[in-house]
């Protein structure tokens, strides 16, 4: 995996600023002092470090990691990783992690009276295949309120997590919903100068990913830099 390159004017306006005053908590954690590089020497690790624990299993199947089902709308997001000339990346790992089918996050900081579901940590991670595809059973999450300003919502969205061969490959963004109305009220989506790469966090409903009388299918490839780069928060 690469990182963006800030050479490119067409990448640069699809990538949010590093702060945003709109988005609140932000400008207290953006970096206002020049960036420490991380040491040449953890850049070289020949493979991804995916800790002790192998991926499989429920790992990628959100809905079967405890004893019973969670509640919600069970959904599929599957895309493709890729780069900016459509190549895939295999072996690429997908980390996701969402809040419930009712807007609340399996986290001790998250206090929002929504109901946690007993049955739905809302943590998944898979690799990609050859073909740089990845693939998720999980609930579609809810939206959440989150005290930025008067009456301020987050769009349903799951948070991805990209890594590559090195720890100074991580990547992190967002992914969205179709329609969703809360788009034009959300700071963090609206950070992104350029409308067509707002658009690019956007999932596709998709039928042939959709599986009868099961879940429904959603779309997402992420691109990981060029003109038609996905948006990230965080760039290596
Ligand atoms: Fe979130």
């Amino acid at each position: 995996m690469s990182i963006i390159r800030p050479d490119d004017p067409g990448a640069a306006r699809s990538q949010p600023p590093i702060s945003y005053p709109a988005y609140q908590s932000n400008v207290l954690r953006s970096p206002r002092r020049p960036l420490i590089r991380i040491p040449a020497n953890m850049k070289d690790l020949a493979a991804p470090v995916y800790g002790e624990l192998r991926i499989g299993g429920t790992d990628s199947d959100l809905t079967r990691q405890h004893a019973g089902e969670p509640l919600g709308e069970r959904i599929i997001v599957s895309g493709r990783v890729l780069d900016e000339d459509g190549r895939p990346l295999a072996n690429t790992l997908v980390e996701i992690w969402q809040a419930n089918a009712a807007g609340r996050y399996f986290h001790a900081n998250d206090d929002h009276p929504a109901p946690l579901d007993p049955n739905f940590t809302g943590a998944g991670r898979a690799v990609t295949d050859a073909d740089g595809r990845y693939r998720f059973l999980t609930i579609k999450p809810g939206a959440y309120p989150w005290r930025n300003h008067p009456n301020a919502w987050r769009p349903a969205h799951i948070h991805f997590s990209l890594f590559g061969h090195s720890l100074e490959s991580r990547l992190i963004t967002q992914m969205y919903f179709p329609n969703d109305p809360l788009f034009a009220h959300d700071p963090i989506l609206q950070s992104i100068p350029d409308a067509d790469a707002q658009q690019r966090l956007v999932s596709a409903f998709d039928l042939s990913l959709t599986e009868a009388e099961w879940a429904l299918g959603y779309r997402w490839d992420i691109v990981l830099r060029g003109r038609h780069s996905t948006p990230f928060e965080e760039r290596a």
